[in-house]
């Protein structure tokens, strides 16, 4: 009986995945998986990378250079999600490791929720069941809760990627007209206008951007004062893009008349301040929650890995 030399690749999956992706990576790899719900605490992460070939991380992992640097054989990471702001990039590319993500198979799933959100704060839903559940609702009345329409009215939308025209797409169906930040000094499209402009002239603003240390608080005090006091902010992207502080302030003063967050800037923490106040939506990042975009996901990632692990190039590399 011949005995199979080729040991196959060993993988780290840092959180359970569907079974349906399982099985795309079980019988090429060897796999590990991480059974704590949370994630692996970086020295844990560090001690279970040091043997892999692959690794299969989310959004709330670190993997920093000090991470690589304890994984020798590690060939590919592949993030489970769109944004990679978790990764070192640059530090995985200079050991030679692919970092991959999962552009494209969210798109719908995160402009829906942004839709969701729009409609959450416009039309004060989060605020009325709340209301309601207290039982302080005394029956209707005609001035009584009244939210704003959407209907010939401007979405500015800062970070022209494939989410943030997917968001675009919807904006017909509800009468309003889109525009977006425009990106650099490059010759501008009709429909984008400079972040400034955007800012003071938009009812609802929505932010699709990447974080990168130039869009940290790029939504900052000074951003909300140039904003319509009827202006609605709408954040389903990172959370660092916007000045939490300056939020709850601006909220506070009336100096916008809402928003609705999917993300934070140190999440799971919220700015207290944020917590207290009626016109704001806050929602536990939950963008690309939905089963089917998930499972995407998860089936793209595990795609990513075992191509790279099986020295073919990987589908969406970064
Ligand atoms: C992403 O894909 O970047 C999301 O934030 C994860 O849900």
């Amino acid at each position: 009986m011949s005995v199979s030399t080729t040991s196959r690749p060993r993988v780290l999956l840092t959180r359970r995945i569907p079974s349906s992706s399982f099985e795309l990576i079980e019988h090429r790899c060897e796999v590990e998986v991480n059974e704590q719900p949370g994630g692996l605490p970086p020295e844990e992460l560090k001690a279970r990378i040091a043997d892999k070939d692959g690794l299969i991380s989310v959004v709330t992992d670190k993997v920093t250079a000090e991470v690589l640097d304890a994984a020798p054989k590690l060939k590919v990471v592949a993030n489970i999600a769109v944004g990679y702001d978790n990764i070192d990039v640059a530090a995985a590319k200079a050991r030679g490791i692919v970092v991959t993500n999962t552009p494209d198979v969210l798109n719908e799933a995160v402009a829906e929720l942004t839709w969701g959100l729009i409609f959450a704060i416009t039309r004060r839903l989060v605020e009325g069941d709340r209301l309601v559940r207290r039982g302080a609702w005394k029956g209707w009345a005609l001035d009584f809760m009244l939210g704003s329409e959407l209907g010939g009215k401007q979405l500015g939308i800062v970070g022209r990627g494939r989410i943030g025209q997917a968001v675009a797409a919807k904006a017909p169906a509800f009468g309003m007209h889109a525009v977006f930040a425009a990106r650099g000094t490059a010759r501008r499209a009709d429909d984008e206008l400079s972040l400034d402009e955007l800012l003071v002239s938009s009812d609802v603003i929505s932010i699709h951007a990447p974080m990168k240390p130039a869009n940290r608080h790029l939504i900052d005090r000074k951003a909300f004062a140039r904003m319509k006091r009827t202006a609605y902010l709408i954040n389903t992207a990172r959370g660092p893009i916007v000045d939490e502080a300056g939020l709850a302030w601006a909220l506070k003063e009336r100096l916008i008349a809402g928003a609705a967050l999917d993300v934070y800037e140190r999440e799971p923490e919220v700015t207290e301040a944020l917590l207290g106040l009626e016109n704001v939506v806050l929602v536990p990042h939950l963008g690309s929650a939905t089963r089917e975009t998930r499972t995407a996901m998860t089936d793209l990632a595990v795609r990513n890995a075992v191509a790279v692990l099986e020295g073919q190039p990987a589908f969406t590399p970064l």
